[in-house]
């Protein structure tokens, strides 16, 4: 299994921001990069593509994942997530979701226009995921 090591978390980052010079944007402007470290030590790298019926746009990481699944891929160690932002953003809850299925303790990588950084592991982030089971696994939860 690959580890994570600080080259690879750089590589990673460099991989994001390279990804959203690619992302097709023309309703937010804002041109979001992925590039996830998949368990078998493969980068997938992906942009946001978006649709003049809003709705059917596909963010970067969701993008990503797809990609990984569809070549084989065995699981996420890591993605990094570049913003056209001064601080770093973090992925949006549908991605975190997909995320889930397929690497909840996965290392997230925010990258803004700053390289600033930001370290979260997806279970982190979305603490509570949908699960065909969650009726029996709502922490706090009385029921
Ligand atoms: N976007 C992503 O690619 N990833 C996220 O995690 C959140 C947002 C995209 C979707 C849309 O194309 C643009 O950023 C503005 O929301």
């Amino acid at each position: 299994m690959t580890r994570m090591t600080p080259e690879r978390i750089d590589e990673l980052v460099l991989r994001a921001r390279g990804a959203s010079a690619a992302a097709y944007c023309p309703y937010s402007s804002f041109a979001v990069g992925a590039a996830l470290l998949s368990k078998d030590g493969r980068i997938f790298c992906a942009c946001n593509v978006e649709n003049a019926s809003y709705g059917l746009s596909i963010c970067a990481e969701r993008s990503a994942v797809f990609q990984m699944v569809a070549q084989g891929g065995d699981g996420i160690l890591a993605v990094a997530v570049f913003s056209p932002s001064a601080a770093p953003c973090m992925p949006c809850g549908a991605c975190l979701q997909v995320l889930m299925e397929f690497g909840r303790e996965a290392l997230v990588i925010g990258v803004g226009e700053k390289d600033v950084l930001v370290r979260n592991r997806v279970s982190d982030l979305l603490t509570v995921p949908f699960s065909l089971s969650s009726r029996l696994a709502i922490p706090g939860s009385a029921r």
